[in-house]
């Protein structure tokens, strides 16, 4: 079952997240945003888009094929005056060719079956020098073993059934750029990025959350009984009333058009 990003439910949930600032550092070595015009594909609420303004954009323009996330995103943004967003499909954004100077695609390619139709929108969108940056979870990024950090590694460990899910949607890094090059972009490289995802006065947070998460997480792939043993099994394992710092592993490409 994937998830149904059209559905009102999900409307808030990529809009409220802080960005990490270990996000902003790794994005600032590989490109500087300053007076650039950049376009998010895929940009949910709009937490990313607001962040590339934030960064000193020029102009930022959001795109997702759900009209509940851009309205939403639109709700967010309304007092950042170089910001707009249209409800548009990553593969075929219809607008015109090498418009932009940065293309960003966060957590979007493994919801895409045609990557390289989305990898294709993205060098026509871009002017020559421009460049693409997609962020996403590998198996690799997916497997790293459950921590008091690195929670998402429970999920496997409690429900390897989840793994199968992930290995089937989840980019591995040499295709992807094995189809950048295709594509026809140059200067193909790959990074990995510790992001925190969210911090928890405790584990009672920590529980609160993740009931939360399912209807756009890989946790909707559990039953409401599953979730509570996933819960309690967590809750064995970290055994701490003190803060904790959830992080998710991430690996961005960037290609040049
Ligand atoms: C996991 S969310 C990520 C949102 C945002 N980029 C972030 O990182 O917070 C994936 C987003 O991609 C959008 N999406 C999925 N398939 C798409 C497509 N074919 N065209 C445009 N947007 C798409 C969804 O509606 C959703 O908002």
């Amino acid at each position: 079952m994937s998830i149904n990003f059209h559905d009102e439910e999900n409307r808030f949930g990529y809009a409220k997240r802080q960005v990490d600032s270990g996000w902003i550092k790794k994005i600032l070595e590989i490109v500087n945003p300053r007076e650039k015009h950049v376009i998010d594909i895929g940009c949910g609420g709009g937490i990313y888009t607001r962040a590339w303004a934030q960064l000193g954009a020029s102009e930022v323009l959001g795109l997702d094929f759900s009209e509940n996330m851009i309205q939403t995103a639109r709700g967010m943004s309304i007092n950042i005056p170089n910001i707009s967003f249209l409800v548009r499909n990553a593969i075929s954004t219809r607008l015109e060719d090498k418009i932009t100077d940065i293309v960003f695609e966060r957590a979007l390619i493994h919801h895409i079956s045609d990557i390289s139709g989305c990898l294709s929108e993205a060098l026509r969108l871009l002017k020559s020098g421009g460049i693409y940056i997609i962020q996403d979870r590998t198996p690799e990024d997916i497997t790293v073993p459950a921590s008091k950090e690195h929670i998402r590694g429970y999920f496997f460990e409690k429900f390897p059934f989840l793994l199968d899910i992930e290995y089937k949607r989840r980019p591995r890094t040499n295709i992807i750029q094995k189809k950048l090059k295709e594509t026809g972009f140059m200067e193909i490289k790959s990074y990995s990025l510790w992001e925190t995802r969210k911090i928890y006065q405790n584990l009672a947070d920590l529980t609160i959350d993740m009931r939360e998460r399912t209807g756009r997480s890989i946790l909707h792939e559990l039953s409401n009984k599953q979730l509570e043993e996933l819960i309690d099994y967590i809750s064995i394992n970290i055994q701490s009333e003190k803060m904790i710092i959830e992080k998710d592993r991430w690996t961005i490409w960037s290609a040049i058009r």
